[in-house]
């Protein structure tokens, strides 16, 4: 396949095709974060900016990680230390940020839209980060990276999804990925936090999890996104969490081989138990690992890949 993208800024937008070569891309970088010596030469002279308006853990952390493994130079900005804080326009920060010639930003920002917006004023590869409520395409490809290694496919699945559906660029993402690979996707929480259009993206709505995890070949947790207000949206997290918190019980009543997974970061006794987020079902540090080499992949393809 002949990568042509400049920027990677939704999940909604690439074909499977491009899906299936950024997860068979990443399956050849993996290996490199286990070796002794973790670093190639790959991306070596270019530069990847990590410019971040909200927190992060993992996103930020594996792409400055990926980046190095590929010998590219990196350079991380949050918000709190730009001089967004003396009132300068995202715009006008990245315009400055271009202007030292980097090859790559990827940004986080609560703004649906941000990443867009930059891709269409710049000439740097624009990889999103998260955008609001939007989207998180990376998040999507690491999980289904790690549902093919997993379960050995990402189509014909059973995948239960649970939690603030509303609020959640991750739900969005994997929604739009798992259709495209014709899975059967369950969306699962209370009502006031599924979205009334949800169903139009070709999932089905249940509230009852006991309902929803049965026979379920993969369970995805997700936390109330207190940030945008997720917390109004329901009458306490005691209750959310009896009526909606992931027990070892949820699990018996899935496929046996279920795997469970969580973008993170995990609200421990909120929606999962200890036992279930550390018990054997558990993929979601997999997850983690699977994020290097997947965004590995993805700064490879965008700034310095070939077909
Ligand atoms: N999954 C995810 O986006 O985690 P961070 O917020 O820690 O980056």
């Amino acid at each position: 396949m002949n990568w042509k993208r400049k920027d990677l800024l939704d999940i909604r937008d690439l074909s499977k095709e491009e899906m299936l070569f950024i997860l068979d891309t990443a399956e050849s970088f993996k290996d490199i974060s286990r070796r002794e010596i973790k670093k190639v030469p790959t991306l070596r002279g270019k530069t990847v900016i990590t410019l971040f308006y909200e927190p992060s853990t993992r996103t930020r952390t594996s792409f400055e990680i990926a980046a190095k493994r590929l010998s590219a130079d990196t350079i991380n900005i949050s918000s709190s230390t730009s001089s967004s804080t003396k009132g300068e326009s995202l715009k006008d920060t990245a315009r400055n940020l271009e202007s030292m010639r980097p090859d790559a930003i990827v940004i986080r920002h609560s703004m649906p839209g941000a990443p867009h917006m930059l891709a269409g004023i710049l000439d740097s590869s624009i990889i999103n980060g998260g955008d609001g409520s939007h989207e998180h395409p990376t998040q999507a490809l690491l999980d289904l990276y790690t549902m093919r290694e997993k379960k050995g496919r990402i189509n014909g699945l059973r995948i239960v999804i649970v939690g603030d559906i509303a609020h959640s660029r991750v739900a969005r993402s994997n929604i739009f990925s798992l259709k495209n690979f014709g899975n059967e996707v369950i969306c699962c929480g209370p009502p006031t936090m599924i979205p009334p259009y949800i169903e139009t993206l070709g999932v089905r709505v249940e509230y009852d999890l006991k309902t929803a995890v049965r026979k379920a070949d993969v369970i995805m947790m997700l936390r109330i996104q207190k940030e945008r207000g997720g917390t109004k949206y329901i009458p306490s997290t005691k209750e959310y969490s009896t009526l909606y918190g992931l027990t070892k019980r949820h699990v018996d009543m899935a496929a046996n081989d279920v795997i469970i997974m969580h973008p993170g970061p995990m609200n421990r006794g909120i929606e999962i138990t200890d036992e279930v987020a550390d018990g054997p079902s558990s993929v979601i540090l997999d997850q983690v690992e699977n994020g290097v080499a997947v965004r590995m992949a993805i700064l490879y393809l965008l700034i310095g890949g070939e077909a």
